[in-house]
């Protein structure tokens, strides 16, 4: 059966149909691309996790927009199959461990409060350029290395890279200009680096060595085309989600105000019930099969994360937001297996801090407007604008 997922207009639209697919046929074709979508959770699951059957490496090729040329993501590791998936993502994963992220920690919660500060002191802000934005930029900038006086592109560029899938003949000439700008940009930064090594991400990962091989320059230009919008807008989503649930549940900021440790559960429910990431894409290898429905080898699938994440079969009264609930943090939004975020800590960590930093400086959160202002597209879901009154403590 057949859905336009992408006629829908409003949340309440797109949730309505989510149901139906998961209902009606579970496995289902998107109007107009015709793609495979997969609307259960488990098939969901299946989608990410099982990279012999649906392969991220055929997508370079078959996702290829024909109107932007080769896919700019295409040598990173989020479009490779093992084995080269695995030899990348060892070479990357250290920067991105325990000890990477602990090293980060101090800098996070200082520009966090330092962001807080100002906006509260505004009071009326726009929170996505204030601080649910600037806060990944300044981070992931900081841990490439990049000059933050280069920061100002950065916003069109990520709102462009995360409409690639999703856009509109009028948006195409923007997005082929943006790949250009970023393709100089990233290029200069690699070429300098090369030059003079540093102590930053760029330079690790021109240094670093698997099975005595390195990474070429299109494979570091690559990631970091992934890692610049992928460190930025999907946290920035998540941030904004928050302050937008915050402003809903006005009890939840209440109990964050009394106790920090409601902040982690508060935002494992916002990731269920608003993923910023709403699909994973695939290519089938070969003719599989999900909830009965075959699907012949070529066909490009996706999981839908966020009709996932609120499938009845796995989460009771899923379109509830209820913090702390039965089995919250089994959604599906930063993927499974081997393709699992690798900067899942660092958002989960940018997050904690930017409410921790907000909650106890306000008494309340007010919506300027009762209508968010989505970003365009419905591949990254979150807030394009976010005009708010934050009523200090
Ligand atoms: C992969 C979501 C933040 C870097 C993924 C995937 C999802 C995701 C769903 C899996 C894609 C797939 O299965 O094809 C999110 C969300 C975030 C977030 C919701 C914020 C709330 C970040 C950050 C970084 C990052 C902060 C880096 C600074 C990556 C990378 C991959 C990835 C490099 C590819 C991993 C691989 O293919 O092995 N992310 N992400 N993400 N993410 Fe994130």
């Amino acid at each position: 059966q057949t859905y336009d997922l992408f006629a829908t207009t409003t949340e309440a639209e797109r949730h309505a149909l989510y149901a139906r697919m998961r209902a009606e046929s579970g496995l289902c074709r998107i109007a107009p691309f015709g793609a495979y979508a997969a609307a259960r959770y488990e098939d969901v699951r299946i989608v990410q996790k099982d990279a012999q059957r649906f392969s991220s490496e055929a997508l370079a090729t078959t996702a290829e927009p024909p109107w932007l040329g080769p896919n700019p993501v295409a040598q990173s590791l989020v479009t490779r199959d093992p084995p080269r998936h695995t030899q990348l993502r060892a070479l990357i994963n250290r920067a991105f461990g325990a000890t990477g992220m602990a090293r980060l920690e101090a800098q996070v919660r200082h520009e966090a409060e330092t962001l807080a500060e100002a906006a509260v002191h505004r009071r009326e802000v726009d929170l996505v350029d204030a601080f649910s934005f600037v806060l990944p930029r300044n981070i992931i900038g900081r841990m490439l290395g990049l000059e933050p006086s280069t920061f100002t592109e950065f916003k069109r560029w990520s709102v462009n890279m995360g409409l690639i899938t999703s856009a509109v003949p009028a948006q195409h000439p923007g997005i082929r200009d943006t790949v250009k700008e970023m393709e100089d940009y990233l290029g200069g930064v690699i070429t300098a680096r090369r030059r003079q090594p540093g102590e930053d991400m760029v330079s690790d990962l021109l240094r670093a060595e698997v099975e005595g091989q390195r990474l070429t320059d299109a494979e570091v230009l690559s990631f970091l085309f992934l890692l610049l919008p992928a460190g930025m807008e999907t946290t920035a989503q998540l941030i904004g989600n928050a302050a937008i649930l915050l402003a809903r549940f006005p009890e939840h900021l209440e109990q964050a105000r009394a106790d920090r440790a409601h902040i982690p559960r508060f935002l494992e429910e916002v990731l269920r019930y608003e993923p910023p990431a709403q699909f994973a894409f695939r290519v089938a290898t070969s003719d599989v099969e999900l909830s009965g429905t075959p699907i012949p080898a070529g066909s490009l699938v996706m999981g839908l994360v966020g009709s996932a994440n609120r499938d009845e079969r796995i989460f009771e009264q899923p379109d509830a937001f209820l913090p702390g609930r039965d089995k919250g943090s089994q959604h599906l939004s930063f993927g499974h297996g081997i393709h699992f975020c690798l900067g899942a800590q660092l958002a989960r960590m940018e997050a904690r801090f930017a409410l921790e930093a907000l909650v106890p400086r306000i008494r309340a959160l007010k919506l300027r407007s009762p209508d968010i202002d989505w970003l365009p597209g419905l591949t990254i879901h979150g807030p394009r604008t976010l005009p708010v009154e934050l009523i200090p403590a």
